[in-house]
């Protein structure tokens, strides 16, 4: 059994669609992760054959106040994972992100690149990757710009915000990749049943700003909404992000076979979806 660790979260909840009779959901009502006790207690009686950690503090701005909380989630809380897996010889998959780079690159970031966070969550997500390392049996898996149907994400706040207004002021200057959680969810359990181990970069293939992104969501919907560039120096926010963190996944797809489709291609995928949910 697969046992899915944050699995009310946007990723987890379409792992445990996609992983079927494979996998078992866990959040916080079943086990927190903050806490030894209860971490070693759920393993050893759960016994899975690997856990997928998707339990995280994923307020990028809250931990930049939180310094305590996000390391608690992010970083303290894979060692406990990581220690009950190595004690029942299970795998450890553990969910990263781009954050961790400092986007000076330039150019996609490859799984050997040296990490440099900019921000407390990119701190704490950077130390939960190397505890993870205590489990024998790991595998980390970094991916960037999530969206899906089961979480807060930048594609719903659009349409939001489209509805209500008809122009819009976007950031134009940090690029990445747009990764929809069901294309991340095939990436990882390929990932697994490829018997991958190591770090592995996992998103949507191309890149864009988050203001062409922007602009992509309301061409695909048919809203017509203006949108302006502003950059990230304007926008002002808590935590400082990388400016350039597209992520190289050709070793994903050397060593299982899966190409994360084009972002563009995902986002019209996933609107479809979308609007036949609302239906
Ligand atoms: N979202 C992104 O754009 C993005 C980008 C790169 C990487 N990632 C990584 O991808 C993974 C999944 O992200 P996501 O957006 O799907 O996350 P999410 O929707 O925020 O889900 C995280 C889940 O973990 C639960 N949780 C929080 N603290 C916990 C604890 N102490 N013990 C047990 N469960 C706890 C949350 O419960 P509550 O809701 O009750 O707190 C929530 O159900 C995370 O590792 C994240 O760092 C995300």
């Amino acid at each position: 059994m697969i046992l899915v660790v944050g699995a009310n979260g946007m990723l987890g909840r379409d792992l445990i669609a996609l992983l079927g009779d494979r996998g078992h959901g866990i959040d916080i009502a079943d086990i927190d992760i903050t806490s030894p006790e209860s971490v070693f207690k759920v393993i050893s009686d759960l016994k899975p054959e690997a856990v997928i950690n998707c339990a995280a503090f994923t307020d990028v701005d809250g931990c930049e106040s939180d310094f305590e909380k996000a390391m608690a989630v992010n970083g303290e809380g894979v060692a406990y994972l990581a220690m009950a897996c190595r004690d029942l010889g299970a795998l450890l998959v553990q969910v990263s992100t781009d954050y961790i780079f400092d986007g000076g690159k330039g150019t996609p970031y490859i799984e050997d690149d040296a990490p440099c966070p900019l921000s407390v969550y990119g701190e704490s997500k950077l130390a939960g990757e190397m505890n993870a390392a205590f489990s024998p049996d790991y595998l980390i898996v970094r991916t960037q710009w999530l969206y899906g149907l089961y979480g807060k994400n930048f594609v719903e706040t659009m349409l939001r915000m489209g509805a209500e207004k008809d122009e819009l002021t976007v950031v134009d200057d940090q690029i990445g990749s747009p990764t929809w959680t069901v294309d991340l969810a095939r990436a990882i359990i390929a990932l697994i049943d490829s018997g991958c181990r190591g770090i592995y970069h996992a998103a949507n293939s191309e890149y864009c700003s988050w203001n062409g992104f922007a602009k992509a969501i309301f061409e695909e919907s048919g809203l017509s909404v203006a949108v302006k560039p502003m950059t990230t120096t304007e926008l002002n926010r808590p935590a400082r992000r990388p400016l350039y963190s597209t992520l190289e996944c050709s070793k994903l797809t050397a060593d299982t076979g899966f190409h994360p489709p084009p972002w563009r291609d995902a986002l019209r995928e996933y609107l479809k979806l979308r609007t036949s949910n609302l239906s």
